[in-house]
């Protein structure tokens, strides 16, 4: 494995893109889509310049080719020390020989000689290749992927609300519940990383600050007991509904009645124009799998399906452990 020098970024921004064939990877089709004149910008100067600021590794192949390629960013927010693997790609004709797993094993050897207790990346949810790698590597997902459903056809056919009450807030008041909320579940979730996950993502699911004065933000209460925290903003003609409940609501029927009530809310503030999808974005991966579980699970009520073309963040506790034995 080699250092890869200033002058070869370029060349290698060139193989990382050759590595992704359309649909593989949302942000990398992003920048394609960005047309001739700004992809020739991004391809030849922006990104070369953007990589070159992080560390670089490559394994050469037998020609002297870039076989395999990684960027690594060193991060640091409120103590925590963090190595983010930035890309990792593998030319064609070398893929299924474990280098990307070589490359990954150099990137958390290199965390543990820097003291630098956590791994993270951003991957694309339907990416297989890439997910499996680093499950088996131990990398679990984190929050930052979503559901769709219909809230129309959700308000025709879900009525009992009775348990739950939504109780409006002002913007401090609701960027305070926004984050104890948040908090309290990425904690609850995941004791391990949920330190390390507030830090670097601070802004709850969704990845969004507090929705301007007259959007739905609301403290949830349950028989007069806050729950939970939930507000609904639109992306381009997306209504987003973000939910963060008591870890002993994921999935029951109050988490039910709350996003009947949340969708309600939604569709009064909705103009005609829209389409009535809308995104559910929970913090944390025990309420998301929670919304799955039992055989009258939530997500199957709500006919709620996972949006899969999305990126969302992996992470891990760097470890010592031997690859090769995984
Ligand atoms: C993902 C990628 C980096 C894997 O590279 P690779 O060198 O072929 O991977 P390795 O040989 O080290 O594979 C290690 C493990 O990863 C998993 N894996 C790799 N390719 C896989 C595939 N096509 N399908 C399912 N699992 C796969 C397997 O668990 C594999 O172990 P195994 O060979 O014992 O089954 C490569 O496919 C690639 O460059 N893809 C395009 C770019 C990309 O998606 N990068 C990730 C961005 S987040």
């Amino acid at each position: 494995m080699q250092r890869i020098h200033f002058w070869q970024h370029g060349h290698a921004v060139g193989q990382m893109l050759r590595a992704y064939p359309p649909g593989v990877d949302a942000l990398v089709d992003r920048i394609r889509a960005k047309g001739p004149f700004a992809g020739v910008a991004l391809r030849q100067v922006l990104l070369p310049l953007y990589f070159a600021r992080e560390q670089g590794w490559v394994i050469p192949g037998e020609h002297g080719e870039m076989a395999a390629i990684m960027y690594l960013r060193r991060q640091q927010r409120q103590g925590i020390r963090v190595m983010h693997v930035d890309d990792i790609n593998v030319d064609e004709r070398y893929r299924h020989r474990g280098l990307a797993q070589n490359l990954m094993q150099l990137a958390e050897e290199l965390a543990l000689c820097e003291q630098r207790p956590f791994m993270k990346l951003a991957v694309t949810v339907a990416n297989t290749p890439a997910v499996t790698l680093y499950r088996r590597l131990g990398y679990q997902e984190q929050h930052h992927h979503y559901l769709t459903y219909d809230a129309t056809v959700t308000t025709r056919t879900h009525q009992r609300t009775s348990d739950v009450q939504l109780r409006p807030l002002g913007q401090r008041a609701a960027w305070n519940a926004n984050r104890d909320a948040y908090r309290a579940e990425v904690l609850a979730s995941d004791p391990h990383l949920g330190a390390m996950m507030i830090a670097y993502y601070s802004r709850g699911a969704g990845g969004e600050g507090i929705p301007k004065a007259g959007m739905p933000r609301y403290a949830i209460e349950s028989r007069g007991r806050p729950v939970g925290y939930g507000d609904a903003y639109q992306k381009g003609a997306q209504w987003n509904l973000r939910l963060s409940l008591s870890p002993d609501m994921w999935g029951s029927e109050i988490e039910q009645q709350t996003i009947h009530a949340l969708t309600r809310a939604v569709v009064n503030a909705s103009t005609q124009n829209e389409s009535g999808i809308v995104a559910l974005h929970v913090p944390s991966t025990g309420h998301y799998n929670a919304l799955y579980a039992g055989s009258m699970s939530l997500a199957s009520e709500f006919h709620m399906q996972e949006q899969r073309y999305e990126r969302m963040i992996m992470a891990k506790v760097a470890a010592n452990e031997s690859y090769a034995s995984g």
